[in-house]
């Protein structure tokens, strides 16, 4: 690749790095496991996948680990979308007409950019691609290389690292992962919602520069963690909603002082109506406000 190039996307790369030092975690339990066989799995020329429902800390870990072995971190969400030129990149139209099928026109996309650079790449979804889109992937995870017409074979630096991850009640999704790609990935990690110490932790460590009681957090806690144990829930609230609730609180108790049961009531419903899915046939309403008055037990929710 031409040299300025280079360097103008090392340059992104380095800032968009600086930026990923304020990444912050808390690593116990399985996210220490997940940690520790991601490590495991690169040094032992393994490639793993992770597999674990919306929200509990898939990407976070990924792009964790990038930041810890000091490499870029790169990442695409698959979908029947995808074109391989969306992984690849694709020459500039209009610089293919001046200067032809040069290096110049190649707009590298974010594999061929891990790749050169010796970066982290995570494939999210990767069952949601169709398996054309999946073969792309072959050849990079088993010769570290891959074919651009017009620019010729790249080779992957030692340091690219290839991690998949997906969504367990997808893997019976539009297309499942093909036979040859699933052949050349050999670890599969799972992550499941962390136990309640961990995910307070959690939910604490994103809200440090607020003061919301003990016993408030607990009963936020109660209330996301019961969608996850609901039969009518198809998909329950996630990490992310916890964290939504808690910061909701956190700014009325800023401006309040206190908060009542019905108050919360209310926060968590604003944030649960849309971070929920029921099965087909149950209202979503009729669900979140039994939840909340069952937790809570408040008397009317209103929705
Ligand atoms: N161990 C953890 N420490 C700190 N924060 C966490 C942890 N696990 C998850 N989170 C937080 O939970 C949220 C969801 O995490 P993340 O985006 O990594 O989930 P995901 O599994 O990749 O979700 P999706 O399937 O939707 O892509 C983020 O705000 C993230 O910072
Ligand atoms: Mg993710």
């Amino acid at each position: 690749m031409e040299e300025n190039v280079i360097r103008k996307i090392l340059e992104a790369v380095k800032k968009a790095s600086r930026e990923e030092e304020r990444i912050q975690i808390v690593l116990k339990g399985q996210y220490l496991e997940a940690y520790e066989l991601l490590k495991d799995s690169e040094a032992a020329g393994l490639t793993p996948a992770i597999i674990g429902p919306p929200g509990v800390g898939k990407t976070l870990i990924c792009r964790y680990y990038a930041m810890m072995t000091g490499r870029p971190f790169f990442w695409v969400t698959l979908d029947e979308g995808t074109k391989p030129s969306h992984l690849i990149g694709s020459f500039n139209p209009a610089v293919v007409l001046e200067k032809g099928f040069t290096i110049e026109a190649f707009e590298p996309g974010p594999l061929t950019l891990a790749m050169v650079l010796g970066g982290v790449f995570v494939a999210n979804e990767l069952n949601r691609a169709s398996e054309y889109v999946q073969n792309v992937f072959l050849e990079p995870l088993e010769e570290r290389s891959y074919y651009i017409p017009h620019i010729g074979r790249i080779k992957a630096e030692s340091s690219f690292f290839f991690i998949a991850s997906m969504n367990p009640s997808e893997l019976a999704g539009v297309h499942r992962i093909s036979e040859a790609l699933r052949d050349r990935i050999q670890v599969w990690i799972t992550l499941t919602y962390p136990d309640r110490e961990t995910e307070l932790e959690i939910v604490r460590l994103h809200c440090k520069e607020y003061y919301i009681p003990n016993d408030v957090l607990e009963k936020i806690y109660d209330i996301v963690s019961r969608t996850r144990s609901h039969s009518a829930i198809e998909k329950p609230a996630s990490i992310r909603a916890t964290i939504s609730i808690a910061k909701l609180t956190a700014e009325y108790l800023k401006r309040e002082g206190s908060i009542s049961d019905e108050e919360l009531a209310k926060i968590a419903k604003h944030v649960l109506i849309g971070s929920i899915k029921t099965r087909p046939g149950v209202k979503r309403e009729e669900v979140v406000k039994s939840i909340i008055e069952d937790v809570l037990k408040t008397k009317e929710v209103v929705i």
